[in-house]
This record gives C-alpha cells, structure tokens and sequence, in this order.
C-alpha cells in the first residue's frame, strides 16, 4: 500500500519530469538535443528537485512556484552525469550506455553543456522577489561542483589523500549541489533566514553522507540494480572513502597491495575482487556504513527548528529511505 509519503513523493517526480519533458521537447539539431532527452529519459531517483520542493513546502512555499527551479537542479545533475562519465571513463549510466558511449565525447561535452544552458533558462523563469539571491546561490553551487571535480581528477594521480581533504572535495562535487537545492527551495518559500539556513545545511550532511554510500555502493552493489560498473573508483584510482580508510589501517602484505592497485589503472576483475574482499575483511564497509548513518542523523537534527509539517517529516523520512538505498 502507497504510504502519504509515497504518493508526495510520486506526485512531485511527475510534475518534475513533465517540466522537464517540456523543456526538452521538439528541438533541433537532434545531435544536440536527442542525447540531452536520452541523458535525462532513463529518469533516476531525483533526489535534487524532490528535496527542493519538500524544503519549499516545509518553509511555506507552493509546489507551483518552485517547479522550474526544481527542473533547473535535475537539469544541471545529469549535465554533471554527461561529464563525469567522460572523467571517469564510465560506460554504465542507470543501466544505459553513457551518451559518450552511446554517441561520442564530442557529443557529450556538447549536450552537457546545453542542459547547463537549458538549466538556467528554466531557473531564470521563476517568478520571485528573491531571483537574483536564487540565482546567485545556483552559480556558486555549480562552480563548486566544478572544483570538487577537479580536486577528484587531481586526486587520481597522489599516492593517498588525508580525510579532511576527501570531505572537502565531495562537500564541493556532491553535497553543494544537494544543499542548493534544499536552499533554493528555502527561498522560494520564505524569507525566515534560521530556516533557510537549517534547510541548507540538511542538505550539506545529505549530501556528505550521499558521497560517502555512492563510494560504498560502487563496491557492495549489485550492478544490475545499481546501473553503474560495480568497481569502477578502484580502476580510476579513486580516493574514496574506502580506500583510504583502508589505507590508513592496513599494514603489511595488505598495505603493500592497496598501494600497488593504487598505483596501477584498470586492475584486473580478480584484482577488484580481492580489494573489495579486503574491505570486508579490515572493517572498511561497515565503518563506511557508520560513518553515512552517523551523517544522516546529524542531518535529522537540523530540521528541529523548521515548524512541525508533513513535508517536514517527509524531509526526515527522506533520510531514512537513503540510508537503505541499494542504488
Ligand atoms: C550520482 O547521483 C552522482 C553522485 C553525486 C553520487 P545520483 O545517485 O543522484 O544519480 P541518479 O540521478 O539517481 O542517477
Ligand atoms: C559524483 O561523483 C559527482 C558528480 C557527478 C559531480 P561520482 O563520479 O562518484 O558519481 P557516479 O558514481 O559516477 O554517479
Ligand atoms: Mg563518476
Ligand atoms: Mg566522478
Ligand atoms: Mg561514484
């Protein structure tokens, strides 16, 4: 039976991609436009534009008002997708081949760079007092997801990173675009500066817990649920959470084999195998595992000050359906 969360939840993801169905529609050239309907048409979970409009209801704020906004994150998400997945040389995108696969990069990096634009085309129509704030918040969010992207690429190439500086780079390529999105939902809907503030920082420790998972997931998922190359981090040289967790506890013969697979770019199956066996072993996965749920309750907390709603406890339950997600 569809729980009241369930239906909120379903109610929002249709009018979202309705939007986005709209935007998309009937263009030319179709080299352009045809990868950007491709990229976003295998859907995932849009967690962005659902937490925009639930933190906007939260504050007071009408879904209507909030819509174009909410279509404006999922936009610019998969234009980061259609990127990363040229960086990280990932074939596997929600069970599809990635539009440079599927095309070529020259393809990619083009109709990326138009779901930008489309983006704030469609961020730029938001009726608000408030759009010069929104939009300022929107630019500096994605400026910091281009950092952190560069920081995970300069990452590839050193021997081990120090956890704080790990933090600081998914808080710029994950967390920033997750809790722009929560704030910019907060705008729409009041003008209370605690509860834009508490909005946004929900999403922050969201978004370092949501990192965190996707590195996990990348090595305990099933891949046919999770759509993407299970190990993929291990034969970029990722610095995830895991392996340097890892790194910091092995010693030995166990020591001597992460720095060897760090050193060395697509390992073999068994080689990942073996990594991801070791994990298990040194206590890694469920050190991970802790460190994501310890995230989300801290993220919980924030949400004390926001007046009790439904969609505020939607935004709390939220968490909890991220803390078992398999994909
Ligand atoms: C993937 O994001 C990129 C990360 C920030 C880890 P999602 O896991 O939200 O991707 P989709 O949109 O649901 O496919
Ligand atoms: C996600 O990092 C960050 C952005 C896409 C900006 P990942 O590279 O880990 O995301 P997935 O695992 O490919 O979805
Ligand atoms: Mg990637
Ligand atoms: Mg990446
Ligand atoms: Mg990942």
């Amino acid at each position: 039976m569809k729980t009241n969360f369930d239906k909120k939840i379903s109610s929002f993801k249709e009018q979202i991609s309705q939007r986005i169905g709209e935007i998309l529609a009937k263009k030319e050239p179709v080299s352009l436009y045809e990868p950007m309907r491709y990229a976003l048409a295998a859907g995932g979970k849009q967690i962005r534009p659902v937490l925009l409009l639930l933190a906007n209801e939260a504050v007071g704020g009408q879904t209507e008002h909030a819509l174009n906004a909410a279509a404006a994150v999922e936009l610019v998400h998969n234009f980061t997708l259609v990127h990363d997945d040229i960086m990280d040389n990932d074939d596997l995108r929600r069970g599809r081949e990635t539009v440079h696969k599927h095309w070529d990069k020259n393809v990619a990096i083009l109709s990326g760079d138009g779901l930008l634009v489309l983006a704030y085309q469609t961020l730029n129509q938001t009726t608000t007092v408030n759009l010069q704030r929104v939009m300022t918040t929107f630019s500096k969010g994605i400026l910091k997801v281009c950092e952190g992207q560069a920081l995970d690429k300069e990452f590839e190439n050193r021997d081990s990173v120090p956890i704080d500086e790990y933090f600081t780079m998914i808080e710029k390529k994950t967390a920033a675009l997750i809790s722009m999105s929560c704030k910019i939902g907060a705008l729409l809907g009041t003008e209370n500066r605690d509860y834009i503030l508490a909005v946004e920082k929900y999403g922050h420790l969201l978004g370092r817990a949501f990192q965190i998972q996707d590195d996990l997931l990348d090595v305990i998922a099933d891949e046919r649920v999770l759509g993407k190359n299970v190990g993929s981090d291990l034969q970029e040289n990722k610095k995830t959470f895991l392996i340097l967790h890892a790194l910091q506890n092995a010693s030995g013969a166990n020591r001597k084999f992460l720095k060897e697979i760090l050193s060395e770019k697509n390992i073999s199956r068994q080689k990942v195998e073996q990594a991801i066996h070791l994990f298990a072993e040194m206590g890694t996965i469920d050190a991970a595992k802790s460190r994501v749920r310890h995230e989300l309750e801290e993220a919980k907390e924030t949400l004390s000050i926001i007046p009790d709603s439904p969609a505020r406890e939607y935004l709390s339950h939220f968490l909890k359906i991220l803390l078992n997600r398999n994909y």
